[in-house]
């Protein structure tokens, strides 16, 4: 199967996708990666916590259709892909205060400044991500792009101050990643040796 780079998340076509919202168990806790490709991270935190469900929300139609197939074949019950558009589609695949966890892992191929406007971690995005949280829920994100998790800092600490607290210090990254998970890029980031920052915010 020929599996694409990167698609324009700002193409026409992906503001309007038929979205099929996951089947979500009742009472078990939800974790969400945003930009799940094909759900690697999700996958072996399965493996870490078992008791919980798992959705990976992806705009490449095709990395959706390998991880369910995949997860399908290891009897992964409990990890679900779907084909969707982060920045327009979230309020349609979660009820209000779900979600435990959201995980934004590298979320953009797009570091350039004259493809800003391409970037996905907006104040309008962290402020869907709160609202679908739990109380006390978490969000992370880690970049091997210094700027673009400054910019994600920026936009939890100052355009969303009133709605995250710092897991550590305000405007601080966190020293290493609390899960022994890891997506596709973080194990390619580690093996070379790239700096990732990493951050992570509860909400209030
Ligand atoms: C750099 S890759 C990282 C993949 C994976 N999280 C990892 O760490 O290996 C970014 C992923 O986000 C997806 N993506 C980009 N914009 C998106 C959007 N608006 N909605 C859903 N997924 C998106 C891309 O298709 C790609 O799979």
């Amino acid at each position: 199967m020929r599996i694409r780079q990167h698609v324009n998340p700002l193409k026409a076509n992906f503001f309007q996708i038929a979205v099929e919202p996951p089947e979500l168990p009742a009472g078990v806790p939800i974790e969400v990666e945003l930009g799940s490709a094909e759900a690697h991270f999700l996958m072996t935190r399965a493996a870490e916590d078992p008791a919980r469900f798992y959705v990976g929300v992806e705009i490449r139609r095709d990395h959706v259709a390998l991880a369910n197939a995949t997860c399908e074949r290891q009897g992964l019950k409990q990890v679900h892909s779907v084909f969707a558009n982060m920045s327009v589609d979230l309020p349609r695949l979660f009820p209000a205060g779900r979600v435990s966890r959201f995980f934004l892992n590298f979320p953009d191929p797009w570091w350039k400044a004259r493809q800003q406007k391409r970037r996905v971690m907006s104040p309008e995005l962290v402020v869907e991500i709160f609202d679908l949280l739990t109380v006390g829920g978490e969000i992370y994100v880690a970049s091997d792009v210094f700027q673009i998790a400054l910019d994600a800092m920026a936009v939890l600490e100052h355009d969303c101050s009133r709605r995250f607290v710092n897991l550590r210090e305000p405007w601080t990254f966190l020293r290493e990643s609390p899960f022994a998970a890891r997506s596709r890029r973080e194990r390619q980031c580690e093996m070379m040796g790239i700096p990732i920052w990493r951050l992570g915010y509860r909400k209030l």
